[in-house]
């Protein structure tokens, strides 16, 4: 068993941002949640946070996304105060207190790494573990080193030392190991050693690399892939996860046999899931909890956030958030749902159409120009264009039921609260105010008139006639 630390009290002072750097999001997930979820699979016994600045924040957002991790087995979170932010060596420190008693590993996580592969962290887990090591270090060789630490081994492959990169020598910058931060140790000697730790360097920073030569052996697992150790430090290192992050997602989703039209210009976050057959088009974007039924089309120029959309169904030019659609249904061009809506099989919902927390039975259609809100539509109802639902009359929300087989004509205002029971027809036109029977045809509207041989009089006529 072991136990993790995250490191997650800096402020992150090159972001740039009154968040704290863990807390920037990279596709719809925080980095501090990304490196929890990391750590879960390897069913660590304890998961120790570091916080300190904006600690509050960081334990809220934390606790308030474990569920969206998916594991029973998560240990309780411990968050463990670091008041002044002196270094990843004092972080650590911090610990000591809390493990006393504590005789087994612990694996340190940099909250800023968020793209490791929990192969990985098993890897070096087994390493150390095989070896009886004091320390092991996860390391890769970097094209461009720069802002990392360089390890350095002796003639045995034992590391002998990390440099920080703007402690380095010109000589010393010419390696380019890095160290990942992300590193597996054996507590007690840990523990032993580190108030002995100095903040002589460049920063006058507690560094937790300083560790090294103080321990043996200490060894390094090094990564063929490099860019999962990449570390956030500025926005630029953001932007540049987000790219490496998309490509793993759509190779495998190519590879699980989605089609994926022009895929530079498609973003899909890592917690979506898609069926096989699901065609993604041109400047479509799938975010958050969402998942993409078998045969769906889904764009071009479509947003999908945390919903779920059926098979066979198509999404045209329109957003999604937080809804349900079901099978072989249209959605689109120019549609927007929201706040859980749930639209059923065989509908068909398009051309600007807005639904705002709205059930819509089975073979249901509102094809033109409507907005419809806090409503439920029964089986086989089809809305007029231009039906619109007064659903707030200025201080609550009222609702609006329409049954079976009902039918709104063109520009009509059923104005809330309202029921409109089953096969009831609204004359196109009409404000509805009060609620209507089964089978029923209900017009809400002045009658017309027309005035036989009116006409409009010519200017050099009197003002009196043209009264008429
Ligand atoms: C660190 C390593 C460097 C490594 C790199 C990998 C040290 C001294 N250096 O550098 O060798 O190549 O990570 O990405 O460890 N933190 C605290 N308390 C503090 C300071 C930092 O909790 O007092 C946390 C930060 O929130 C962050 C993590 O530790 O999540 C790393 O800190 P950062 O300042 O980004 O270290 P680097 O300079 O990147
Ligand atoms: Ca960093």
């Amino acid at each position: 068993m072991v136990a993790v630390a995250i490191l997650a009290a800096g402020r992150g002072t090159r972001m740039k941002s009154d968040l704290p750097k863990v807390l920037h999001q990279l596709a719809s997930c925080s980095l501090a949640e990304r490196v929890l979820k990391s750590c879960v699979s390897i069913q660590p016994s304890r998961i120790m946070v570091i916080v300190g600045y904006r600690g509050d924040l960081v334990q809220k957002s934390l606790l308030g996304n474990k569920n969206n991790i998916d594991n029973d087995n998560i240990p309780t979170l411990e968050f463990v105060e670091q008041t002044e932010q002196l270094g990843t060596g004092h972080a650590i420190q911090q610990l000591l207190p809390y493990l006393k008693e504590f005789s087994e590993d612990l694996l340190v996580l940099n909250g800023d790494v968020p793209l490791l592969r929990p192969e990985t962290l098993k890897q070096l887990i087994d390493a150390h573990k095989e070896n009886q090591n004091a320390a092991t270090i996860l390391t890769a060789n970097l094209p461009n080193p720069k802002g990392y630490g360089r390890i350095f081994c002796d003639t045995n492959n034992f590391v002998t030392q990390i440099v920080e990169d703007r402690d380095c020598t010109a000589a010393q910058k010419q390696n380019h190991r890095v160290n990942a931060g992300v590193y597996c140790f054996k507590w007690p000697d840990l523990a032993k050693i580190l108030p002995e730790l100095k903040a002589d360097n460049d920063q006058q920073e507690y560094y937790l690399t300083d560790v090294v030569p103080l321990l043996n052996p200490v060894m390094a697992v090094n990564l063929n892939d490099y860019q999962e150790i990449v570390g956030i430090n500025h926005r630029k290192h953001l932007a540049a996860a987000y790219e490496i992050l998309q490509m793993r997602v759509k190779d495998n989703w190519m590879a699980a046999g989605v089609t994926l039209i022009d895929p530079d210009s498609i973003t899909i976050d890592d917690t979506v899931l898609l069926e096989q057959d699901v065609i993604v088009e041109p400047q479509t974007h799938i975010r958050g909890r969402s998942t993409i039924g078998s045969g769906s089309r889904i764009g071009p120029g479509s947003l999908i956030e945390n919903s779920q959309i059926g098979k066979n169904t198509s999404v045209l030019y329109s957003v999604v958030s937080d809804s349900v659609v079901g099978d072989n249904t249209r959605i689109g061009p120019y549609a927007h749902l929201r706040g859980d809506s749930q639209v059923g099989s065989d509908c068909r919902i398009g051309n600007f159409v807005e639904l705002k927390k709205v059930q819509v039975g089975d073979r249901s259609n509102a094809a033109h120009l409507s907005y419809l809100g806090d409503a439920t539509l029964g089986e086989n109802v089809n809305i007029g264009a231009g039906t619109i639902t007064a659903n707030y009359n200025g201080v609550k929300k009222h609702k609006t039921q329409i049954g079976d087989r009902s039918k709104t004509g063109s520009n009509s205002v059923l104005v809330a609260p309202v029921t409109l029971g089953e096969d009831v027809t609204v004359a196109a036109g009409s404000v509805v105010t009060k609620d209507v029977e089964d089978d029923s045809l209900v017009v809400a509207r002045s009658r017309q008139t027309v005035r036989k041989g009116w006409r409009l009089k010519s200017s050099g006529e009197s003002k009196q006639e043209n009264k008429s």
